[in-house]
């Protein structure tokens, strides 16, 4: 098995979309009338979860009928955010199949199926034609992906110049050494590539663009992992414990003790295409 196939395993999750119906339903949800608000426990998967999308979205000077690329776009919460929000055209890309067919239902739900859609593929393979979207965004997802540097030039290519790349990633703090697996996003070290924000800015460098904000999350941190405590002492019937699985517990542990420790830590980096 190569990196992305390790990558799919990690992820994949039969009979997510049944399973989040459910817990919409015993939430005391109508699952008959979704907006993209009820669905939020569950399809923003990453630190800060949907204040996390707001507070990148409004650095991001959107406006409707904008064309995004939402690359690693998971169940598609980022994603149906924009289009909702900002009245954004938005297409999610993803490896994981499963995501992509909930995200596109998810979408179909909440009547946003002509502004959002959700392709199945790799970052490092975009198949989108030159300078077709206005901006970029990528939430947790570069902790995947090995080599950034052709990536960020593929992510370049497809963007009009003057687009933006926004990035919001867990990055390498210090030495990784001690940092425990499983986490929320890899399985064993094997599919984890945390990167310094040092690194990621020499690869948008590299690959066309001009820096143009970096900056540390803990203050979207530490309320998220207050939440999700709870989540993991009550499992509720809506959460990301449904999209992490049984080990939901240890990844959540292992996160949390790696950000404490000063190891790992939420950050935004926002650039141009030049
Ligand atoms: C932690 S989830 C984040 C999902 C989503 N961005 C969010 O914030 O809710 C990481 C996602 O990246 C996807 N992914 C990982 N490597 C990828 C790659 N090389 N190309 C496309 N998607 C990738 C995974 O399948 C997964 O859905």
């Amino acid at each position: 098995m190569g990196v992305e196939e390790h990558v799919v395993s990690h992820y994949a999750r039969a009979g997510l979309e049944a399973a989040i119906l459910a817990g919409l339903a015993a939430a005391g949800k109508d699952v008959a009338r979704l907006g993209i608000d009820d669905l939020a426990p569950v399809d923003e998967f990453h630190v800060g979860g949907r204040a996390a999308t707001e507070v990148l979205a409004a650095e991001l000077k959107l406006a409707a009928g904008m064309k995004l690329l939402d690359i690693g776009s998971g169940l598609g919460g980022t994603a149906r955010y924009l289009a909702a929000r900002y009245g954004c055209d938005v297409t999610g890309i993803d490896l994981t199949e499963d995501f992509v067919a909930v995200a596109n239902a998810l979408a179909a739900r909440v009547g946003l199926g002509r502004r959002v859609r959700y392709v199945h593929g790799s970052a490092a393979d975009l198949p989108f034609p030159p300078a077709a979207f206005a901006g970029a965004t990528m939430l947790h997802t570069g902790m995947n992906i090995a080599d950034k540097a052709p990536v960020f030039r593929g992510v370049r290519r497809v963007l009009e110049p003057g687009g933006f790349f926004a990035i919001y990633d867990i990055m390498a703090e210090a030495d990784l050494a001690a940092l425990a697996y499983p986490q929320p996003w890899a399985s064993t070290a094997a599919t984890s590539f945390v990167e310094p924000a040092a690194r990621y800015a020499a690869c948008l460098a590299e690959a066309g663009f001009t820096l143009t904000h970096q900056r540390r999350r803990r203050d979207l941190a530490d309320a998220f992992f207050a939440r999700l405590r709870t989540t993991v002492a009550s499992a509720p019937p809506l959460g990301l414990h449904l999209v992490m699985g049984d080990t939901t517990r240890t990844k959540v542990a292992n996160m949390i003790a790696g950000v404490e420790a000063g190891l790992i830590a939420p950050v935004t980096l926002i650039a141009r295409a030049d």
